[in-house]
């Protein structure tokens, strides 16, 4: 695992930017593993802007996201696919069919998850899997506890996740109660993953990943059996660990 160590949250989208932009270049039919949140919203607009600027082109790479809420339409101004139109797609070349977030308006959420993890696996697996990470160090949705090897699937969303994201919402009780997400099975198949972390509040979790113990109790301490996983983490989230560069 590569850590990148960075001054602050800028820095941070900076340099996430930098790397998914040169992979871009060099492979334009990449497969992009999308995620929402707080976190890559700066990296996002580090594409746009470069995009903008230097032309860079997204028109033939194909996306994943990681997770959708339950019961959220894709117009509904708290979906992940809203968030993604708003926060990146609609400002870049992308061609919009061949991005993809899971359909958390499916009548049978568990075929909608078996769909998706075909569909990842037709597109010929993630090349890049962008990730943030809960403060209980979860990955997409996937909470304490998750299988490693699950596929995607629907979960229920634990309450410090609702509360988390619950500053989106008009209310806690609007917060969805479910979720559809990649398993951490279907992450860890992604060829290579960026992983981004900042803040004080995501030192404990990041300190637990980065002592090396791989406990179901902290989902993210998976990464460390994959092979290519680069951290760019900010001098908060580091602030619990000893950082090597
Ligand atoms: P955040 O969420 O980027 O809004 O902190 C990350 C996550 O919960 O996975």
């Amino acid at each position: 695992m590569e850590i990148i160590e960075v001054q602050d949250y800028e820095e941070m989208s900076q340099k996430a930017a930098q790397i998914i932009i040169s992979k871009v270049i060099h492979n334009p039919e990449m497969v992009i593993g999308f995620a929402t949140g707080g976190t890559p919203k700066g990296t996002y607009r580090h594409l746009i802007e470069d995009h903008q600027k230097n032309g860079t082109s997204y028109s033939r790479i194909s996306s994943v996201n990681l997770d959708e809420y339950a019961g959220l339409e894709a117009n509904s101004p708290n979906s992940y696919r809203y968030y993604m139109n708003h926060s990146l797609f609609n400002h870049l070349d992308i061609n919009m069919d061949q991005t993809h977030v899971p359909n958390g308006t499916a009548k049978q959420l568990e075929e909608e998850c078996r769909r998706y993890d075909g569909l990842i696996d037709e597109l010929g697996g993630v090349d890049l899997q962008i990730l943030g990470m809960g403060v209980n160090g979860h990955i997409g949705f996937n909470e304490p506890g998750t299988s490693f090897t699950s596929p995607t699937h629907v979960v229920e969303l634990a309450e410090s996740t609702r509360k988390a994201n619950a500053r989106y919402f008009e209310s806690l009780e609007d917060v969805p109660t479910h979720a559809v997400t990649m398993g951490i099975g279907t992450i860890m198949k992604s060829k290579h993953i960026l992983l981004l972390v900042s803040g004080n509040e995501k030192a404990e979790a990041l300190a637990n990943l980065q002592k090396g113990a791989v406990t179901e109790e902290v989902p993210a301490t998976i990464l460390n059996h994959h092979p290519q996983v680069t951290v760019i983490a900010d001098k908060q989230a580091l602030s619990q660990t000893l950082t090597r560069r």
